[in-house]
């Protein structure tokens, strides 16, 4: 069965029901489809899916399949025969919306990694109006998946990523311009994934019951696979 880009067919994707797990094959292959031509852009995209399902334990289910899918689709509008208003967010939110993907993965393709922010600063928030932005668990998770996956997919720090952008694009770019607006946020969205992530350690770890509730970093899995705090790309509350 064909759950994307079906002309004429715009709620196919919608109708296997929210949260679908058939979501991320579906965008895992469009993703590898479109971004094929431009291998490192394909491998950024699995680095950046790879880490959203880490993040994805955090959610409840519906919420960690739209963010993994979400995750495979954010660049897909940096695809050649996407392009339109040549700023990525845009085209890969207009595409997916065209192609019958829900809102709340269109959504949040359209504004991921502060895209608001840049599309300020390159004259298109009208083009951007269309796509609501809330700030919430999903997008923070998306923008920190994104803001902590290098160029190639390789684990980075949100702050080597945004050093990086800066440097990438010169000081003349939306990202200079809007760094001091941008920035804060990316590492707002770090903070407020961090905290989750301690919150909702598995119960019963050895530091459930420790002062205030913070669980020690050693303490947070995924999956039965123990994974460090510290090894986080993304600073921790307090550290
Ligand atoms: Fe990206």
């Amino acid at each position: 069965m064909v759950l994307y880009d079906v002309p004429g067919a715009p709620s196919r994707i919608s109708e296997v029901g929210p949260g679908s797990s058939q979501w991320v094959p579906a965008a895992a292959e469009l993703a590898s489809r479109l971004l094929g031509p431009t291998p490192e852009r394909l491998r950024h995209t699995i680095g950046v899916a790879e880490h959203a399902e880490y993040l994805s334990t955090v959610l409840n289910g519906e919420l960690g399949t739209t963010l993994v899918a979400a995750a495979w689709l954010h660049d897909i509008g940096y695809a050649r025969r996407l392009r339109e208003t040549g700023f990525h967010p845009i085209d890969g939110a207009r595409y997916l919306q065209r192609a019958g993907w829900p809102p709340e993965v269109y959504d949040l393709v359209a504004h991921h990694s502060g895209a608001r922010f840049l599309a300020a600063a390159m004259g298109l928030e009208s083009a951007l109006r269309p796509y609501p932005f809330v700030i919430e668990p999903l997008s923070d998770a998306l923008t920190v998946a994104d803001q902590s996956s290098g160029p190639s997919g390789e684990r980075t720090t949100v702050e080597r990523r945004l050093a990086d952008q800066l440097r990438r694009h010169g000081p003349n770019s939306p990202y200079a311009q809007t760094y001091p607006q941008r920035g804060p946020y990316v590492r707002s969205c770090a903070f407020r994934i961090s905290a989750l992530i301690q919150r909702t350690a598995l119960p019963g770890s050895r530091a459930s019951g420790s002062a205030k509730g913070v669980p020690a970093a050693e303490d947070v899995t995924r999956r039965g696979n123990a994974k460090p705090l510290s090894a986080l790309p993304f600073p921790a509350i307090g550290s």
